[in-house]
Formats: structure tokens, C-alpha cells, sequence
């Protein structure tokens, strides 16, 4: 490990021990018990679907797979962990990593599954407990009386957990660097025509990382499925024409993730395609200087409808202004989903809808999929990810209309199913430093 993360690490566990300090002394709990969660097997089956630690079990051991364990926080004492290792022949036994945290804690190796709805740890008589459980219920049990799930300690966490310290910026950039190595594994096996199962695989290959670890299910789209926004098959054949390929392909790094997406003008595809690949990453790096503490993230994602607007004026799909394709609803046909989302333990990462204090703060009306509606602050790590698609289930409704897009052009570009360019970004103190190499 190199001495910086080393040290980072040590820093960003003294600051959780401070903030939880402050939290929950402020919520008026004198222990906290976070459970790390388990996987749930399929019904009548013994198999359970990959696995994810809870966020905030996560935030103080970046472990993404661990199962059947406890977290005891307390302020100004050491945090104790109640690792599930058992005595065990058919599995290997849970090895600690060899990072700096691991000494800062009293670690408690337990042969029980202490994630049944039954067992906690030892708490002291003002505790509350977090996490995927049923609530306690029988009586003799001195947990019994803890706080379950308190709602404002849960929004408090979810707050801390918004704002980045320089360890987890440095795992998310490391994430990022790992990823754009399969990121240009999936570039090259689309220049070598492989199908979508072969990008896949390409990509898992290159940046290392088997598929149940990933932060989540991976989009390799061909043609028109570039335009499926969430296109969850990877297809066996090579498809005979190469119009497009959009990858939306991560990664995670001691449980933080990389969220990346990258689209490519195949061989087959019209000239003005590859000309609106340029475009839309001339889009995402004007977006990313946008980036700044005291912006609105609402008002950037109106800045992308805006700018999505000139780019479809530019290029003939669409004629008369930028505003009116706005007004027009025309923007929102190529693009419905938010300009990004907050990132970190989780792809889309918690508090993104919240005010500070905890109340909701909902995507607006004409942009419900928006995920994040907050002013940037320093310590913020978002996603920018314009797109412009081809979708006819969203295009349809404007072809009987007066809007004036040039639907022989749409209908060219129909194979190629949509673009998206995403990259990671920090909130700095004077602006962002962009995490995607
Ligand atoms: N990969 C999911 C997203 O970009 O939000
Ligand atoms: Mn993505
Ligand atoms: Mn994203």
C-alpha cells in the first residue's frame, strides 16, 4: 500500500470516530450497532444472489462482502467488530486485509452467525442499531431496548456519507483507473467485432474483477440496445452491422465504486453519428467546468437540456432554437434520464434527494429521474453522464405533432441506439478535479 493511502486511511478513520462522536451524541445514543447484512438465498433454494455490505458498515472497513458481522461504535472508544469467521471446511475463512483500520479496531472473530434476527452484540442500555434486521423483540435480550432504525440518526449518517474525505476520493480515482483499463479492453474487442457476451467478458478480464464484484450490473450495448437504458443481456452473436457501442461499465476499489461510460461509432454507422459522439463529450467536459462549490445541481442538469438543445439544432435533428427544443419537451425525448448522481459506497450513493437537515428535497417535476438535487459543496463526488438517444417508445408521441425534428434523420440514427458519456468528478474548495483519467 502506498505510505499517502496509508495515511489517508488513518485520517479517515479519526474523522469518522469524530463525527459519529458528534452524531450520536446528538441523537442522544451512547453506542451504535451497525449489521453488515447478509445474502438472502433464493426461495426453496439454497443459493443467494451476489452479495453487498451495508453502506454503513462499509464506511469504516471499505469491505464489500462481508456477511453475518457487527460494527459497535462508541464515541471515544476503539470500534469493535464482530467479524463472522467460522471454523469452516468448505468455505475460506474470512481474511482481514492488510490496511491500517485493521489495527484501530478490536476485532472479535465469531464462529456464530451473529446476523440472525436473534444475536447482537454486547450494547450499552442507550444503543441504537442499524441495518438489514428484523427488529428485537424478545424480551431477556439487553438489546432489546435499543433504538431500531432511528430515522434522523439514519439521514445524519447518510449526510456524512455525502461528503468525501481525501481516502475515499483517492479510492474512487483508484476505482476510476481501474475501470478505464476495461473501459479500453471493451474498445478494442468492438474493433475486433465481438459480440456483447465478448465486451463483457473483455472488460471483467481487463480490469480485473469477477462479475459478482462488480458495484453494478454492467451496460454493453450494440446498436440499437445503446439506446436501452438500462440494457441488462449481453448477447452471444456479433451482431453483422456495427453501428454503436455504449459501455456503462465500473469498478470498485476497497468498496467504492467508478461509475463510467464510454460510446463508439461502429463502422456501419452514418457520418453524423461519430460527429455526435464528439459532441456530447464536448458536452460532458463543458458540464464538468460547471462543476463547482455553490452550484445547483438541478440547475447544471438544466444546463445540459439547454446545451443538448444546441447540439441537436447543430447537427439538423432539430429545427429552430435551443430554447424551444427545451420548452418543446424535445430534449427530454433524447435524453429522460438526470445529468448524474452522487457517488461512493454505492452507485447511486445516499442523500442525493435530501436537504442538509435530512428532509426530502425530490427531483422536480419535469425531471423526475433527476437523483440528486443538492447545492455542490467540496468533498462532493458526483457522476456526469449527458446522453442523447434514439428511443421510439419517447420519440413517438412528437411525430404526429408540429415539432420540427428531422425524423429521416431519428430514423438513420434509430440503429444506433443512443450515446452517453459519463465520467466521475470531486467538488473542490475552487471548482472539481475530475477522477476519470
Ligand atoms: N451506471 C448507472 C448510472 O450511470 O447511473
Ligand atoms: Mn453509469
Ligand atoms: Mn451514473
Amino acid at each position: 500500500m502506498s505510505t499517502t493511502l496509508f495515511n489517508l486511511q488513518l485520517d479517515h478513520v479519526a474523522q469518522l470516530q469524530r463525527a459519529y462522536a458528534t452524531i450520536l451524541a446528538d441523537q442522544g445514543v451512547d453506542s451504535l450497532a451497525i449489521y453488515s447484512g447478509h445474502a438472502r438465498e433464493h426461495f426453496a433454494d439454497d443459493q443467494a444472489p451476489p452479495f453487498q455490505t451495508y453502506g454503513h458498515f462499509m464506511h469504516w472497513v471499505g469491505l464489500a462482502d462481508v456477511q453475518h458481522s457487527w460494527l459497535v461504535i462508541q464515541p471515544e472508544k476503539r470500534p469493535q467488530l464482530y467479524l463472522y469467521a467460522p471454523t469452516d471446511f468448505w468455505h475460506l475463512p474470512t481474511q482481514l486485509p492488510d490496511e491500517p483500520w485493521v489495527a484501530e479496531f478490536d476485532v472479535h472473530l465469531c464462529s456464530d452467525k451473529l446476523g440472525s434476527d436473534k444475536i447482537t452484540p454486547p450494547l450499552s442500555a442507550n444503543a441504537a442499531i442499524i441495518g438489514d434486521i428484523e427488529p428485537l423483540t424478545t424480551s431477556n435480550q439487553p438489546t432489546s431496548k435499543a433504538a431500531f432504525q432511528p430515522e434522523r440518526l439514519l439521514r445524519a449518517l447518510d449526510e456524512l456519507r455525502l461528503f468525501k474525505t481525501p481516502y475515499e476520493i483517492a479510492c474512487i480515482r483508484e476505482a476510476n483507473r481501474l475501470a478505464i483499463a476495461g473501459h479500453q479492453a471493451a474498445q478494442a474487442a468492438f474493433i475486433g467485432a465481438a459480440s456483447e457476451l465478448d465486451i463483457q467478458l473483455a472488460y471483467l478480464t481487463a480490469s480485473r474483477q469477477r462479475e459478482s464484484h462488480v458495484p453494478y450490473q454492467n451496460i454493453i450495448g450494440l446498436n440499437e440496445h445503446a439506446g436501452v437504458l438500462h440494457y441488462q443481456h449481453y448477447a452471444l452473436n456479433a451482431p453483422k452491422h456495427r453501428y454503436s457501442l455504449l459501455v456503462d461499465a465500473g469498478r470498485r476499489f476497497r468498496g467504492y465504486c467508478a461509475d463510467i461510460t464510454r460510446t463508439y461509432a461502429g463502422p456501419d454507422a452514418p457520418a453524423v453519428f461519430g460527429e455526435l459522439v464528439n459532441a456530447m463529450h464536448e458536452l460532458k467536459d463543458e458540464l464538468l467546468k460547471g462543476v463547482a462549490p455553490g452550484v445547483n445541481f438541478v440547475t447544471l442538469h438544466e444546463q445540459m437540456h439547454y446545451q443538448l438543445g444546441e447540439i441537436l439544432v447543430a447537427h439538423a435533428l432539430y429545427k429552430g432554437t435551443a430554447e424551444q427544443a427545451v420548452e418543446d419537451g424535445v430534449t427530454t425525448a433524447f435524453c429522460p434520464h438526470g445529468l448524474g448522481h452522487s457517488l461512493g459506497l454505492q452507485v447511486h450513493d445516499v442523500a442525493g434527494l435530501r436537504h442538509s437537515d435530512g428532509t426530502p428535497a425530490p427531483a422536480p417535476e419535469q425531471h423526475p429521474a433527476l437523483r440528486l438535487t443538492r447545492t455542490l459543496r467540496p468533498g462532493m463526488v458526483v457522476t456526469v453522464e449527458p446522453g442523447l438517444y434514439f428511443i421510439n417508445m419517447l420519440l413517438a408521441p412528437l411525430r404526429d405533432t408540429s415539432v420540427a425534428i428531422n425524423w429521416p434523420l431519428v430514423d438513420q440514427l434509430m440503429p444506433c441506439g443512443g450515446i452517453r458519456i459519463e465520467d466521475n468528478v470531486a467538488v473542490t474548495e475552487s471548482g472539481y478535479k475530475k477522477l476519470t483519467p
